[in-house]
Formats: structure tokens, sequence, C-alpha cells
């Protein structure tokens, strides 16, 4: 018998305690022998709730409890939660985080204090809810040199995409229900402003390059700015808008940004709708992979927490390879990054575009009848803000993705 304690008793370690009583049966078998929570730390307490004699709001007595080897940090932010996982990892019991605030800011640190006290720090639901990603890139993918990862890697925010683009609903209505359905990060900001995919990424792009890739140099850009006219213009072009995080290895060093883009609805993310996520992996040698699923969620999450607890079980006193060093990359300055814009500017500005940008498809749209969008060719965000700047009618972009 393993005992674990949970700490933060939210959306995500509410889900863990659930899925390890649901699946207790095959998860002692899987795990080899039976896991239970003994503790679960929170600032609250849960009168009524069928766990309610587990809680507690010391954080000492996990640390000093011998038997607790594996502890589930679902509580979030930055501290108590990177003390509480220093002191434990220290101590030699493993921790298993949904808390890729934490992962991307000193994922490189918790993962090597763990190899030095033979246990483990592992995340898989940090990236992806629910999907599989952090494994398949520590052991199926390990043969690879990996050339590109894109992903919807945020629920919120492709929920809120989802709906606006299907339904027409309000950007203000349709982040309230995803709240309600406990996809929001606390502070919703994270998401719609995009924070919350750039961690992620950073995450994806430090295990890609095996070296720390800082979240403060990824080029990060939300949705708030997306309005329903972006909607019909995409829907004339045949794309979709989609929130996408990017990580490359170019000839010349990586790149990594997040932003709103259109792409094709030929480009499979195109077809990732309400919280699913997806992440388009390519290696040098296996070509394109990809994974799907909930990326966000109680119970896709902590399954994703619970596999981790289960594989810190069958490896106690044993440290799990993963390759991430403290060394920082630099990333490629994301002004000399090429790539198209769908642009929106005023009917006044024709004569001007023809000039900046050449000869390109107007389109036009009889609800928008002061504007026009248009397609640009390739160029580096350096080269088109200037001529952006040059048209004073200009409305907006979208970044197309190829
Ligand atoms: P919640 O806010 O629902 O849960 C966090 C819990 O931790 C709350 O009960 C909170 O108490 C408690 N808590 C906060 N600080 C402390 C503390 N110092 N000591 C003890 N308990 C504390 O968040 P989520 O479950 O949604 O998210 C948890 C983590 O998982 C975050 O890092 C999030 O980004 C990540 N995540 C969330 C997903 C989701 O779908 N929700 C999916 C993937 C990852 P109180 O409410 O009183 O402050
Ligand atoms: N707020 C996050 C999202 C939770 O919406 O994707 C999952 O990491």
């Amino acid at each position: 018998m393993v005992k674990v304690a949970v700490m933060g008793y939210g959306t995500v370690g509410s889900g863990v305690v659930e899925v390890l009583c649901r699946n207790a049966e095959l998860i002692e078998n899987r795990a080899g022998t039976a896991v239970e929570v003994k503790y679960i730390l929170d600032i609250r307490s849960f009168p009524g709730d069928p766990h309610e004699d587990k809680v507690i709001h010391d954080f000492e007595i996990i640390l000093q409890d011998p038997e607790i080897r594996v502890i589930c940090e679902t509580m979030g932010g930055i501290e108590p939660a990177l003390t509480f996982s220093r002191r434990a990892l220290a101590a030699g019991k493993s921790v298993c985080t949904s808390n890729k605030e934490l992962v991307a800011s000193h994922g490189a640190e918790l993962i090597a204090l763990a190899e030095e006290n033979r246990c483990n720090y592992l995340f898989e639901a940090s990236v992806g809810g629910g999907i599989p990603i952090i494994r398949p890139l520590n052991t199926a993918l390990t043969a690879e040199k990996i050339l590109e990862i894109t992903g919807i890697l945020n629920g919120t925010t492709n929920y809120i995409l989802s709906k606006m683009e299907k339904e027409g609903a309000k950007f203000e209505e349709v982040l309230k229900k995803a709240q309600e359905k406990g996809y929001a990060e606390r502070n919703p900001q994270a998401d719609v402003e995009g924070y919350d995919a750039c961690r992620k990424i950073a995450i994806l792009a430090s295990l890609m390059s095996g070296k720390t890739v800082d979240c403060r140099d990824i080029y990060t850009e939300g949705i708030t700015g997306i309005t329903p006219e972006d909607f019909a213009y995409a829907k004339a072009l045949g794309m979709a808008i989609r929130l996408l995080a990017v990580c490359k290895a170019e000839p010349d060093g990586y790149m990594a940004a997040v932003s709103p883009c259109m792409l094709s609805e030929d480009n499979p993310l195109s077809g990732i709708h309400n919280v699913f996520n997806a992440v388009f992996v390519c290696g040098n040698m296996v070509g394109e992979t990809m994974y799907y699923g909930r990326g966000a969620g109680k119970l896709p999450t902590a399954s994703a927490v619970v596999a981790d607890v289960i594989d810190c079980v069958k490896h106690q006193g044993t440290h799990i390879w993963c390759l991430w060093d403290r060394e920082k990359i630099a990333l490629k300055d994301f002004g000399q990054v090429t790539g198209r814009f769908f642009v929106r500017t005023a009917v006044s500005d024709e004569a001007a575009v023809e000039e900046l940008f050449g000869t390109v498809e107007k389109i036009r749209l009889p609800e928008c009848p002061r504007e026009f969008g248009f397609v640009t060719g390739e160029m580096t965000q350096d080269a088109f803000a200037r001529k952006a700047e040059k048209l004073p009618g200009f409305l907006s972009r979208i970044r197309l993705k190829d």
C-alpha cells in the first residue's frame, strides 16, 4: 500500500481523489500495490464532503509522515507550491503536478532536485489536460530530433473561439461558462491573454530542446482582439481562427510564439472544437504525429495526474529520465520570423494597400461596407509592422498558419 497526499482540493485536486477512489482496483493492479489518499491539504475545510476527515491545513504533517511517498500538487501558483515541492522532493517524496506556471518557471530545478533525491517530479497534466504529450516526448519520441510542435494548448480560449464561431456567442458570456465548467485559470486573463498557452509551449519547447526556454522570451498574444467580423472574413476565406502555440527548430535557432492564427479548413487543427486541445509534433524520422483530447476540466486533468502517481509508485527509489537542463536557450528574434497576415483596413486605404503590399485580392463583406480584408505575401513580423503603420485606416491583423 502506498499513501499519497493531495495539496489543493479544487477542480483538479478533487478530481484526483475521485479517480483514485473510483478506479482503485485497476490502479492497484497497474501500480502493483494499493494507492490510497491519506491527506488532503487545503486552506478551507469541506464539511459534509465524503473525504472531510482527510482534510488538513498544515503541510508539515505531510512532510513529516514517512508513509507519504507521493504528493499531488494541484494548488496552482508559484508560492507556496514551489516551497512545498522543493521540501517534498528534498525529503525523497515524489511530486505529481498540474501546475504549469510552476513547471514552466522551475521545471529544470525541480527535476534535478528529484534526481538528486532518487524520486520524481512528474507533470503530464501541466500541458494539454488529459492528453498524453509529456510522456510521448520523453519515451516514444526519444529517437527523434523534434522539428516542430504546434498546438491548441488552452481549453478555455478554444471553447470561447468555437462558441463565437459556431453560435455567434459573446466573448464575455462564453468566458463565464468556461469558468463555471472549471476550465479557466483562477485569473482568466492567463487564458485569454495567452499566458497559459505560453507556459505550456515553454514546457514543450524545453523538452524539445533539452534546455530551458523562458516564457518571458516567447512572443505572446491572446484572443481578446478577435471579433465577430474576423470570423466572418475567416469563413469567406475557408479558414478557422485558433489560438496556436508554436515552437520550431530552424537552422538558425529555435523560434516560439503564441498568437491567434487563421488556418485553412484542411489543417487538422481547424477541426479542434470546444475544450479539446491538440498537439502536432513533427520529428525528423517519424514525420507528423498528433495528440488530441480534453485540454482542461476536472477528470481528464486528474486522470493525467493519477497516471503520474502510478508511475511514481512503480518507480520508487529510482528517477525516471527526463532531459531538461537549467541552461537557458536564446530564442530567435520574433521580429525576424516570417509569415503571412490577414489584414482588415478602411476602404479609403485601397491605393496605399497596393503601394505597400502589391496586388492583393480584396475580400468584401456586405456586413462591413466601410472596410475590406486581404492576405499579404510572406514577410517578417517587423516588415509587416512597418507597412501596417503606414495604413491610416488599418483596423487589425491575424497571422496565417502556413
Ligand atoms: P482551483 O482553484 O479549483 O483549486 C486549487 C485549490 O488549492 C483550491 O481549493 C485552493 O483553495 C487550494 N489552495 C490554494 N492555495 C493553497 C495553499 N496555500 N494551501 C492549501 N491549499 C491551497 O484550481 P484548479 O484545480 O483549476 O487548478 C489547480 C492547478 O492545476 C493550477 O495550477 C491550474 O493551472 C492547473 N490546471 C487546471 C486545469 C483545469 O482544468 N482546471 C487543467 C490543467 C491544469 P481556495 O480556493 O480556498 O483558494
Ligand atoms: N485554464 C487551462 C485551459 C486549464 O483552459 O486550458 C488547463 O491547463
